[in-house]
């Protein structure tokens, strides 16, 4: 047999390269690049026998397709970011950093399914029985039927599982801690972690029960990190969220079955996570109206609206080359709105620092908060605070102008309800139904909002 040639893969996205280099240049991230055995875990044992299968026709002439089964979780949070529950058969990523609090949503989950009648079990590889059990107390989940187990090997693992008869959901805490026998590579490694995950996604598959594998997003390139399972898994949810801040996000970046734009938020607490059915009214808890430099967006995650407050600081800098730094928003973005607003406006930043911060630490994704970012540049600049009951959305495009934006209605809505009456938007936002008191003005270009700012 030909000697296998040594092959190099990155730890944290799972590129793969003929030679070692200290930079991933897939995932650009440095040292995480470590030698790795390509014939672990494949050939090696007996032959396969071919078996032939039968392709089945897509749609059955008889009847209607069945929804896929889900299990609900009771959790409204997490059951709107999973499609309305875990789905039968079917395997999902939590990944997020490591203390964010995944192990305590999860415990959470696994406590109300097994509360509605469904046989749960618990694999933890990180911690101890008793460490689960003093968590599950606190968190007052003490009196479910959750079993639990710790292990770390995949076939234990496995084992475990057969002997308790068709569990309907699976939790494995975490795939860094998994390991195979038919693997010979360290634990925590890239192959060791898809040979876990692929092992635990094929038991789903097989026994129809839903398996939620926990990934710890990881700095240290010894470790392979959630992403390197992504392409494997059914969904992905991520937990994200600030230190500083008590409040989480759970994100779909991936799902089968179900929208990927969902987010479901949840405050910490002592007794662990409480679901926050109206978010805006969190990120918004903690404004200075009377401040210049903030600015209200009205923004969208998937089908709910979320307001939420930008803050910019624009100063004067010592600086030969002004600092940019952004918290909350891309970057880029940024530097396109000081372009425009330099060229189109004729609002000179290019001796400011500038720094720009969505509350509470969250994370906008949406153009659409374009219109606020530049309100908020503004109003710090010209030392002028912002009608306190006035909301923002638009996109900007290079040429100046301002976009119309998809839902406006719905962030609309949203905004009355939380009572401001003021909002600024595209002129273009077509089919709105006419307001009485006129407050929504509209603007056709940046240059009529740095007007209506500026005066
Ligand atoms: P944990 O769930 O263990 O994080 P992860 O599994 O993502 O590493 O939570 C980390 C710590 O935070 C743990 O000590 C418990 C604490 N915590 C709370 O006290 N309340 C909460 O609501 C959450 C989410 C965590
Ligand atoms: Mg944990």
């Amino acid at each position: 047999m030909a000697k296998a040639r040594a092959r190099f893969v990155c730890q944290n996205c799972g590129a793969v390269y003929g030679q070692w280099a200290g930079r991933c240049d897939n995932c650009g991230e440095w040292n995480t690049i470590v030698e790795d055995n390509p014939t672990a875990g494949v050939g090696g044992g007996p032959q396969r026998k071919t078996r032939k299968g039968r392709p089945v026709a897509l749609t059955p002439l008889s009847g209607e397709i069945e929804d896929a089964p889900r299990i609900s979780s009771d959790i409204a949070e997490l059951d709107r970011v999973t499609g309305g529950g875990f789905v039968r058969g079917s395997a999902m990523l939590v990944g997020g950093d490591p203390g964010i609090g995944k192990s305590t949503l999860l415990m959470q989950a696994a406590a109300a399914l097994s509360r509605n009648g469904h046989s749960v079990i618990y694999v933890s590889g990180e911690e101890a029985t008793a460490q689960v059990r003093l968590r599950a107390q606190r968190l007052g989940a003490a009196d479910s039927n959750v079993m639990l187990a710790a292990e770390t090997n995949v076939e234990d693992i496995l084992a475990t599982l057969d002997q308790n008869k068709r569990p309907d959901f699976v939790i494995v805490d975490s795939i860094q801690t998994l390991w195979s026998d038919f693997a010979d590579s360290a634990p925590g490694t890239v192959t060791q972690v898809r040979t876990g995950a692929q092992a635990m996604i094929r038991f789903a598959k097989q026994t129809g029960a839903a398996v939620v594998l926990v990934g710890h997003v990881t700095k240290d390139g010894q470790i392979a990190g959630p992403r390197v399972v992504e392409h494997m898994v059914d969904g992905v949810l991520y937990f994200e969220g600030d230190r500083g801040h008590h409040y989480r996000i759970l994100r779909t970046v991936k799902n089968r079955f179900g929208p990927t734009d969902e987010i479901g938020v949840f405050e910490m607490s002592d007794a662990g996570l409480r679901e926050v059915a109206n978010p805006s009214e969190l990120f918004l808890g903690e404004r200075n109206e009377k401040a210049a430099g903030a600015a209200v967006f009205a923004g969208m995650e998937g089908t709910r609206p979320v307001l939420v407050e930008v803050q910019a600081l624009v100063s004067p800098s010592p600086l030969g080359t002004p600092r940019r730094a952004v918290v909350g928003w891309d970057s880029a973005r940024l530097a396109m709105i000081l372009a425009v607003l330099e060229s189109h406006c004729g609002v000179r930043l290019g001796q400011h620092d500038v720094y720009l911060n969505v509350a509470g630490g969250y994370r906008i994704t949406e153009p659409a908060a374009d219109l606020a970012i530049a309100a908020a540049l503004v109003s710090s600049l010209a030392g002028l605070a912002l009608p306190a009951d006035c909301v923002y959305f638009g996109e900007i495009s290079l040429s100046g102008a301002v976009r119309p934006v998809a839902h406006t209605l719905q962030r609309l809505k949203e905004a009355e309800k939380l009572g401001f009456t003021q909002a600024v938007l595209s002129g273009g936002s077509a089919d709105l139904p006419a307001r009485p008191d006129g407050e929504w003005r509209f603007v056709e270009n940046l240059s009529d909002l740095v007007a209506r700012i500026a005066g």
